[in-house]
Order: C-alpha cells, then sequence, then structure tokens
C-alpha cells in the first residue's frame, strides 16, 4: 500500500514537471511569435533602416556599405581569373577560365581548405601568411589547360565576408570581425594590403582586383546566368544581404558617379535592429554571452551559427527547471555550441514514427540514452519555433528589401514609388548550408515571402538557390573591374 502511495505520488510529480517543460515551451513560442502583423513591422523597420543608412556613415545599425560594384557581369568577360573566398570555418581557393560570350565558363577548379581554429583567433599576419602560402599551392597546379595573359600578374577576386568599409573595388579596412572570429590587430586594417603583403612574403605575384563581400559575390555570380537578379542573401554560418541601388539614393556617397548609375550595397543586416524582433531571455542570453555582445542581432536569431544554440539554452531551462531528461542536467547541455544547426535540423525533419533520429542527436551529444517519445515530440516542436522564426524574419528582411527597390507592388498603389522596374521580374539569389541543407527553414522562407507580397506580386518574385556563386561571382567582378584598376 505504502508502495502503491509512492507510486502515485512520482506520477504526479512527474506530471507536473512535465506540464513546467510544456509551460517553458509555450512561454517561449509566444514570445517569439511571428505573426503577419509582426513581419510587417520588421518589413517596415528594414526599409527605414536602409534609408537611414544610406543617408549618412553611422545613420543605422544597417551599416549600407558602399562596395564600389557599378558594373556587374555581363557574360563578356574573358581570361584567366582567381578568386579566393574567406569568410567561415573554411575558405575556398578557385580558378576559372573566361570564355566570353560564346565560350562562358570553359573551365574552373577549386579547393577547400579548412582554417585551423587557433588562426581564427591568433594574429593577422599568421592568418594571411597561411592564405598566401594555400592559394600558391594552388597557383603552382595551374597546368596546361589555362591561359594566363603574358607579361601581367594573375588577377584575384577576394571575397571576404566580413564587415569591411571599401575605399575603393580593390581596397577596404575592417570594420569588425563576425562569426567567431576574433583577431584584433585585424581591425581597421586594409585586407588587401595584408593579403598583398602575405603574398609578397611568399613570392607570389598577383594581384587583388575586385574585393567584395560573399553576398555581392553572390550577386554577381547568379547575374552572370540572369539579368533578373537584383538582391542576393547569404543565409549560412553568418547571414547578410546585398542588392543594386540606384547611385541617387545614396546621398552619403559623394565619389564619382558610377558608370552604370547603380551602385551594389551590401547591408550588413546582420547586425540589424528593431524593437519589433521577437527577442526571448534564451537570445539575450546568448547574445550576452557571445564573442561580439550588442552586435550582430538580427544575425544571432537567424543565421546557422546560432540556432543550435538557442534550442540548448531552451532545452537546458526545461532540464533544470523540470527535470526534462531525468534527475541530472546531462553535462554537455551546458556547454555552449554544443548543439550545432545540422544536428537541430537532422532532428526536426526526422520523419520516422518513433522519432529515432532525436533519440540519436539526443544520446550523441548530450549522452542522454533513452528518452520518451513525448520528450522527441517537444524536441521537435522547440527545433521547428526556432527555425521557423529564423526564417520568417529572413523573409521579412528581404521583403523590405523588394519595398526599398520598389518592386514589392507598393508602387501599384502609388505611382511615383516606381522608381525601378514596376512589374519586371526579381530573382533573390540565396546561398549558404542554412538555406540549401534545412528544407524546413527554406519552406517557412518562401512560403512567408509570399505571403508578405500577396498572391500577385509574388508571382513576379523568385527566390532561387544559387550554390557557391560567391567564389565565381569574385572572379567574375576581378574579371569585369580589372580594366578600371590602377597597375
Ligand atoms: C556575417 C558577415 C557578413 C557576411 C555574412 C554571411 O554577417 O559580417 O559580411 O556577409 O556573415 O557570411
Amino acid at each position: 500500500c505504502a508502495a502503491t502511495a509512492y507510486l502515485v505520488s512520482m506520477r504526479i510529480r512527474n506530471r507536473k514537471y512535465w506540464n513546467r517543460s510544456l509551460a517553458i515551451l509555450q512561454e517561449f513560442q509566444s514570445e517569439c511569435t511571428t505573426s503577419l502583423f509582426r513581419l510587417r513591422q520588421v518589413v517596415d523597420a528594414m526599409t527605414v533602416e536602409m534609408h537611414a543608412g544610406l543617408a549618412s556613415e553611422g545613420g543605422s545599425k544597417l551599416k549600407m556599405l558602399l562596395t564600389y560594384v557599378d558594373n556587374l557581369p555581363t557574360g563578356d568577360e574573358e581570361g584567366l581569373y582567381y578568386a579566393l573566398d574567406l569568410g567561415g570555418t573554411n575558405f575556398r581557393v578557385l580558378r576559372v577560365q573566361l570564355g566570353g560570350p560564346e565560350g562562358r565558363v570553359l573551365r574552373q577548379e577549386y579547393e577547400e581548405v579548412s582554417i585551423p581554429s587557433h588562426l581564427m583567433v591568433g594574429s593577422n599576419e599568421d592568418l594571411f601568411d597561411y592564405i598566401a602560402l594555400e592559394l600558391s599551392r594552388f597557383v603552382e597546379s595551374e597546368g596546361e589547360n589555362y591561359h594566363p595573359k603574358p607579361g601581367r600578374d594573375r588577377e584575384l577576386g577576394f571575397t571576404f565576408s566580413f564587415p569591411v568599409k571599401q575605399t575603393s573595388i580593390n581596397s577596404g579596412y575592417l570594420i569588425k570581425w563576425t562569426k567567431g572570429f576574433a583577431i584584433p590587430d585585424g581591425v581597421g586594417k586594409d585586407v588587401v594590403q595584408a593579403l598583398h603583403d602575405a603574398m609578397k612574403r611568399r613570392g607570389l605575384a598577383m594581384r587583388v582586383t575586385a574585393l567584395v563581400n560573399d553576398t555581392v559575390g553572390a550577386l554577381a555570380g547568379a547575374r552572370y546566368w540572369n539579368e533578373d537578379v537584383m538582391v542576393a542573401v547569404i543565409l549560412g554560418t553568418g547571414t547578410n544581404a546585398c542588392y543594386v541601388e540606384r547611385a541617387e539614393a545614396i546621398t552619403k556617397y559623394h565619389g564619382e558617379s558610377p558608370r552604370s548609375g547603380s551602385m551594389v550595397i551590401n547591408m550588413e543586416w546582420g547586425n540589424f535592429w528593431s524593437s519589433h524582433l521577437p527577442r526571448t531571455i534564451y537570445d539575450e542570453d546568448l547574445d550576452a554571452e557571445s564573442l561580439n555582445p550588442g552586435e550582430q542581432g538580427f544575425e544571432k536569431m537567424v543565421s546557422g551559427m546560432y540556432l543550435g544554440d538557442i534550442v540548448r539554452r531552451v532545452l537546458l531551462k526545461m532540464a533544470e527547471d523540470s527535470f526534462l531528461f531525468g534527475t541530472e542536467v546531462p553535462a554537455n547541455l551546458y556547454k555552449p555550441n554544443i548543439l550545432r544547426t545540422p544536428d537541430i535540423s537532422k532532428m526536426h525533419q526526422d520523419e520516422s514514427a518513433d522519432l529515432r533520429e532525436v533519440a540519436k542527436v539526443l544520446k550523441s551529444i548530450l549522452g542522454v540514452s533513452s528518452t520518451p517519445l513525448k520528450v522527441r515530440m517537444l524536441v521537435v516542436e522547440l527545433c521547428d519555433l526556432v527555425a521557423e522564426r529564423g526564417a520568417r524574419l529572413a523573409a521579412a528582411g528581404i521583403v523590405g528589401i523588394l519595398k526599398k527597390i520598389g518592386r514589392d507592388g507598393s508602387c501599384l498603389s502609388n505611382r511615383s514609388k516606381c522608381d525601378q522596374g514596376e512589374g519586371r521580374h526579381t530573382t533573390i539569389a540565396m546561398d549558404g548550408g542554412l538555406y540549401e541543407h534545412y528544407p524546413k527553414f527554406r519552406k517557412y522562407l518562401q512560403e512567408t515571402v509570399a505571403h508578405l507580397l500577396g498572391e500577385e506580386i509574388a508571382a513576379n518574385v523568385s527566390v532561387e538557390l544559387s550554390k557557391d556563386g560567391s567564389g565565381i561571382g569574385a572572379a567574375l567582378l576581378a574579371a569585369s573591374h580589372s580594366q578600371y584598376v590602377n597597375t
């Protein structure tokens, strides 16, 4: 009889704890809700901040950086070009032989090299020496199929995916590091100079003719094949967007008029901020404990580097307050970034009836050996909330850009707003592992863009994966800007 009483009391206690976990989930859900109403506020805030960032330096948290790219690839580019793509845990070197309008991309090859983690937080010289070393190895493997221009240094497009204040198409200094890089002596330095110095130390004769952000490379790479591309978005480790802006709209720019009448603007939207963003206590804690507190607020709610850790934080709260994983909190749950976005993507997309992928991830990452089905279902629900919020916010950002350039349909009701291409098809080029490898994230994003735009306008807008465009895009920009760079 005492045993029965004990079992009953245990059951009541377990139910109480389980209900507490559900309450934590519900609270999180209500705090991170992204109703269409709220998303429209985010769309408007994005547009307002874009205007402010274009009006003056420091006018907004959105830096709206000048890129000096006023000449997007047309298909006429010819010759041998190299590209270097640095911006995450790997960097890529790429070589391409362009054949003009008839031949287009005649030949291309690339190699991917991972960056030892100590170099991501070491010294600028060490990082660039390493890059120059790998680049020179790659150049040595050129072979006979490629045709360098006789008597000229090889030309390189440098994709550098961090915020850079450019001073020309092939120079610019680093404003700050993002995405887990922290090399204090690199901040404020000209990144092209740093690369040129390292190449010189290696004896490598090569010259950077275009310095571009990865978004800009992606835009150029996609535009080479499709003239409708006006916007490029990266959803990977970090997130960012760029787009083609009319020169007159860039009021803070007082330099020479761009030849094409427009210039690509690197928004650095990862740093976007608005009080309309649905921020939770977990986001606040993640930010406070990050390498760059107070920075990249939008990125920390949207991009691949952070989604897994938001899930971990909510699970930790459930484990601590309501013993979700048993009486002991799994030690790994305390480790920042142990649960990565590919893990939550795997759990979220588990189609099996018993959610065995979820169980596997929980076991391998958190060391939890057995979990009841209802716990696994709760984990899936949590992954869904985090991915859905990120995808819907990114969608709102995209619609904000379309609104700014008059391609969101607003000119149907106000003709004076139709400054660019009303009724024309607009393509948004997308790149990045988060978008590419997380189908549910992709679906949420696409659906939300369509909802926000409405059926009629959405029919004229497409979001297209443009895989690895940023590397080849940099090579194309090296080609299209090559003749304008002083030798
Ligand atoms: C970070 C960088 C930005 C880059 C983005 C995507 O937000 O600051 O420059 O484009 O990541 O890689």
